[in-house]
């Protein structure tokens, strides 16, 4: 666990030594849970986004994109419940003024009792070797099977309260499970509450007549409103799916862990429409399609795991979270949703438009049904950092930081180095970086000696670096070195453009991965 936590304070440092993130004004001490992305963030922000954009809409067909506005009209949020409904219970501690969302100092207690049976179970393996029956085991260990139940018991519990709105139920489960402040060990709590997590603000121009509006707590709604603009110029026929890529902001109770969760972030999101009664079929098939994509990335399969909810929200028949293996432990990084044919339904009612789907196979209309995919950008970004950041022994003995970006996502895809700053060498260092910058993001870079310049872009995260030397002068040819292996190659520059293809394309990393 120490290790972890210095991993994610290592992540932490990294992304600001390295230009990934600022704390947002942080001239001014910053604001909490507001961050800023620097000048290899921006870079690495879009290529996830472009990663995603291309999956969704180049190579699916019937799937199209959208860019809505942040700014709706405030009857959208009563149609999908979020006036009423978007709701976190947060409870304080008395002694220490520390503020939690209830559920999740509860989530939290059944989740060391699933790290307890998994660090037995895992135990058993190791003595039974290849005879090993984890399931039997599971049945029949009574250590296992008591923390497997309990936290079984206590999350259906937890469902059940937060369903029937029973706060008071939240508070005593708390308070019988013994579940004491994080951070100082009290217990003394107040009441459980709600709090809306929408951020309010005004449009027009004099306070009399200014609208309360709220800023979009989800990109989704902007998608369910425009279903028919795009259904219809767009001549789409179900099944067919809406993306868009947009911020999303939230007044988190607990905003912490670093960008994981923040007052302002960016979400990715596709709203599939399909016809009543086949959702759960679509539903299984975008848990799996969207669980190869993050595989497609080499991050480490063993660092996802399907979440299937206990807790439904108000919308869904059907949610799963596809969970990342955070420095933090387990955590949501994508959900996805089969949200019935509930927002299309409200928005009718709110509106009065008809928002239905002639079938001509069927010969009616209906309101189509809805699977949601949604992932965090943010979140995103935050576990290709903390897979990827890496501290290397070599063999002469000397340690390396290298970020194993996956080289589709790296910011800068190709350094180019002279080997010295003289002898017409950055010359022909900088002819190549203007061959190359039409198709690649490249650098140039001449300071200090070579191997320092190595250690920069590893900890960058830079796939290749060719170096330019006085053998360049007289061949045309110049080294390549590979990041993640440290091999060099002598290579012609007239292959370098085939090369960094080969590596960082779009094509390459995902074609093993696209159904
Ligand atoms: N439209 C459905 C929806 O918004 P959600 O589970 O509330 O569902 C979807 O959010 C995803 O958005 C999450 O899986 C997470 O990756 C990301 N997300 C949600 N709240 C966030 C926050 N405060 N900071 C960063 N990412 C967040």
């Amino acid at each position: 666990m120490a290790k972890q936590e210095d991993l994610f304070k290592n992540v932490i440092s990294h992304a600001k030594e390295y230009g990934y993130i600022f704390a947002s004004s942080e001239i001014y001490d910053g604001l909490s849970a507001v961050y800023d992305y620097g000048q290899n963030g921006a870079e690495l922000k879009n290529n996830i986004k472009e990663y995603w954009w291309r999956s969704m809409t180049q190579l699916h067909q019937n799937i199209v994109g959208l860019d809505a506005a942040i700014l709706m009209h405030p009857t959208t949020w009563k149609a999908s419940g979020h006036v009423d409904a978007f709701n976190d219970p947060l409870i304080d501690n008395k002694d220490s003024k520390k503020r939690y969302r209830a559920d999740v100092l509860v989530e939290d207690h059944a989740e060391k009792l699933l790290q307890k049976a998994e660090k037995e179970i895992a135990k058993a393996k190791k003595r039974f070797g290849d005879d090993f029956d984890e399931e039997m085991y599971k049945e029949t260990n009574p250590r296992v099977k008591r923390y497997l139940g309990e936290r079984k018991e206590i999350l259906e519990r937890l469902a059940k309260s937060l369903t029937n709105e029973d706060l008071a139920d939240v508070k005593a489960l708390i308070e019988e499970l013994e579940i004491a402040d994080p951070e100082t060990g009290s217990r003394n709590w107040t009441e459980v509450r709600q709090f809306n997590l929408m951020f309010g603000t005004k449009l027009g121009a004099s306070a009399e007549s200014a609208t309360q509006l709220y800023l979009r707590p989800e990109t989704a709604q902007g998608i369910f409103v425009n279903f028919l603009n795009v259904q219809k110029t767009g001549r789409m026929k179900i099944p067919f799916g809406i993306a868009q890529i947009g911020k999303a902001f939230r007044n988190e109770i607990v905003a912490r862990q670093f960008i994981f969760r923040m007052r302002e972030f960016e979400q990715m999101e596709m709203q599939f429409f399909v016809r009543p009664g086949e959702e759960l079929e679509w539903y299984e098939k975008w848990k799996e399609t969207r669980l190869k994509w993050h595989k497609s990335l080499g991050l480490g399969e063993e660092n996802y795991r399907l979440h299937d909810h206990e807790k439904l929200a108000h919308y869904a028949n059907a949610a799963a979270d596809i969970e990342f293996d955070f420095p933090f432990g387990f955590k949501e990084l994508e959900g996805i949703h089969s949200r019935t044919d509930f927002d299309l339904k409200a928005h009718e009612e709110f509106s009065g438009k008809k928002l239905r789907f002639y079938d001509p196979e069927l010969k009616e209309n209906y309101v189509p049904y809805v699977i949601e995919t949604s992932i965090g950008l943010d979140r995103m970004f935050l576990s290709v950092l903390s897979a990827t950041l890496k501290e290397e022994e070599l063999e002469d003995g000397n340690t390396r930081t290298v970020l194993k970006l996956p080289a589709v996502l790296a910011p800068t895809k190709a350094a180019i180095l002279p080997l010295v700053k003289k002898d017409g060498l950055p010359e022909m260092a900088q002819k190549i970086v203007d061959e190359l910058k039409w198709d690649f993001k490249v650098q140039y870079d001449e300071k200090d000696a070579i191997g320092r310049r190595y250690r920069r872009q590893d900890a960058v995260g830079t796939p290749l670096c060719i170096t330019v030397d006085h053998e360049s002068l007289e061949d045309n040819s110049v080294t390549v070195r590979f990041r993640d292996s440290m091999e060099q190659k002598r290579v012609p520059i007239t292959e370098l453009e085939s090369i960094i293809r080969k590596e960082t394309d779009f094509k390459t990393w995902m074609k093993d991965f696209a159904e």
